[in-house]
Formats: C-alpha cells, structure tokens, sequence
C-alpha cells in the first residue's frame, strides 16, 4: 500500500487487544534482590489478522494518511535523495521551527492507553534475529556490566528489555504501562508505572542516568518533544540515548505521521525529536538490520546529551 508521498506504508496490521478499564497512574517500585522468576512463557502471539474494514475505518485511516501536518517537511527531505535510515539524518537540513503539527500526534485509538495495555503481554514484540541484532549492539555501546556508578533507563519497558545476557547495573529502571510485565524484567532493579502521554515529566533528577533505551516505543508518544528534553535533563553530560525501532506496530496506538510514512521517515522523525529538544548532539542512524527481508529490520536513532547542555 501506498500512501499520499508515494511511500510505503510498512506497519503491520497490530494484535487487536480488547481489555477492560483501569485507572490513570504513576507509581515508583523498588526492588530487593531476592526475587523469583515464575516463568512466564514466551507466548509468540500471530502477529496478522484479518479486519472486517468498515467504511467509517477506511474513511478515518485515509484521512489520517492525507493530512499529516509533517508531510512537506517529510516529502522534501526524501525528495533530496537520502533514500536509507543511515543516510537519512546525515546533513538533515532542520526547519527553524519543529515541522510537525498536533493532528501528527493523533491515534487511531485516543482511549486511555492504561485500557490498551491493562493486561499483560508476555510476548516479544520483534523477531529473534532482530532481538539478537539489538542485544549485540548494546552489548557494544553500554558501559561494561557492573560498573560503579552507572544508572540505566529502559523507557516504554515491558518483561523485556533485550539486554546482553547477565548484564547487570547498580540502577535499573524501567518505565512502562503494565506492572505485571514489568516486575517479571529480571534486569531492572526498580520501576515505575506511569502514562507518558498523560504525564511526560520524568520522575528522577537532572542528570542522573548514563543511558535511555526504547525498544520499538518511540511511536506510541504523544508528546515526543516533552519527553525528549526531559530525557536531556535526566541524562548525564555524554550521557547516551538509544531509541530502537522495527516496521512494527500497535497501528491503533502509533501516531499518525508514524503509520503513515515508512521506515527512513521514521529515521527523520526520531531524529527530529532530538533535534528540536536541543541539548544532544546531532543523532545518528544505524540500520542493524540482521537480514534485510527476510527478518524483521531493527534501525537505532541515537544521540549523546552535550557535555555543556
Ligand atoms: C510494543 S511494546 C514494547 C515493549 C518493550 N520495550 C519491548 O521491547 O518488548 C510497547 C511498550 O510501550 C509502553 N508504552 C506504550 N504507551 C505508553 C505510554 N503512554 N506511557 C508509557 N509507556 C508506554 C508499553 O508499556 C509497552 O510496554
């Protein structure tokens, strides 16, 4: 399918979840070490499923596809023949002002996102060579394990956060929608539940991590812009931010300019979210791809906070 630019529209149809109400929060766990891993089961649930499309569906999926504030600043950066993620961010030419509009930020589904994600999923969101792909490329970017002193953020966490294997940090914290997920992430040494798109404010002082992960997340902000400079105050000077993400999907969570633009758009637009929250160095694309078409694509947009901001 292709959308008003001409460009490929690469989420995936989304597991449709249906799950009944809660309530709004922002609560802070810490952890002891004697903990007990139940298991938990690795469901892989079937990531396709057919939708009955109704015409009112159709009638709003197409306007969402048509009239995206961000189009022009999108169409022109592609129209400059920067066709990868790798090449995309390099000698991005930013607009003075941050090129997308509110209805950019709009969702398929605005209901409360503690309804969507009440219930648990205990599944994994991307491929296992993507994971793997992940995984190596922390395992070369993170501090050594163990180091004094480090602090590590995983944002958007859930059961998972795709670390080397025993890696371990004084301070881990995952910041996530569902309890019950986060309390089985063996790597975190403490959580927080909380509603970033109700609540963007980050709940930890200035400059107190070394690292930001968010494994394929980023999407579902609505408030991308708060979030990325509260995640500039947060951060140490140097201090590093690694967002992950692949060509999949909640497409009734995702914000509209993402499922409406491919994945070297998406590139840009994370991009921009570090651009426009000033304070981090120039970000960088890394397509970590394991292989291209036949498994999932796992592209990184990273950046270090400055070490004066
Ligand atoms: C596709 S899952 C990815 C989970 C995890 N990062 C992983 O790689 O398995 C999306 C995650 O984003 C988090 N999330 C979605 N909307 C959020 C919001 N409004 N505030 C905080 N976290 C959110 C959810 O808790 C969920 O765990």
């Amino acid at each position: 399918m292709t959308n008003f630019l001409g460009l490929r529209l690469q989420c995936r149809v989304p597991i449709l979840v249906c799950v009944p109400s809660t309530s709004g929060y922002s609560k802070t766990v810490s952890r002891g070490s004697s903990r007990k891993w139940n298991g938990g089961g690795t469901t892989r649930a079937s990531r396709r499923l057919v939708l009955g499309l109704g015409p009112s569906f159709l009638a709003q999926f197409m306007s969402m596809v048509g009239t995206v504030g961000g189009k022009t600043f999108i169409a022109s950066a592609s129209l400059k023949g920067a066709s990868s993620v790798e090449e995309i961010l390099k000698n991005a030419e930013w607009p003075e002002q941050f090129p997308f509009k509110e209805e950019d930020f709009q969702r398929f589904d605005e209901s409360s996102d503690s309804l969507f994600y009440e219930a648990p999923r205990f599944v994994t969101h991307i491929d296992e060579p993507a994971i793997t792909a992940l995984t190596k490329y922390y395992s070369k970017v993170f501090p050594p394990s163990n180091s004094p002193g480090v602090s590590i953020l995983d944002l958007c966490s859930s059961w998972v956060s795709h670390f080397p294997t025993g890696y371990k940090q004084e301070r881990v914290v995952g910041l996530g929608m569902n309890e019950e997920e986060l309390k089985r992430n063996l790597v975190l040494t403490e959580y927080v539940v909380q509603d970033l798109n109700l609540n963007p404010r980050l709940p930890f002082e200035d400059n107190s991590f070394d690292v930001i992960t968010n494994v394929v997340s980023v999407d579902y902000l609505t408030k991308p812009l708060d979030i990325f400079k509260e995640m500039c105050r947060i951060l140490k000077p140097g201090g590093l931010a690694i967002m992950s993400f692949s060509n999949r999907c909640f497409w009734t969570k995702a914000i509209s300019i993402w499922t409406s633009t491919g994945d070297t758009d998406h590139a840009l637009i994370v991009g921009s979210y570090f651009h426009y929250a000033r304070g981090f160095e120039p970000p960088q694309a890394v397509d970590i791809s394991p292989n291209p078409g036949r498994s999932d694509p796992m592209y990184i947009v990273y950046s270090r906070k400055l070490s004066r901001a």
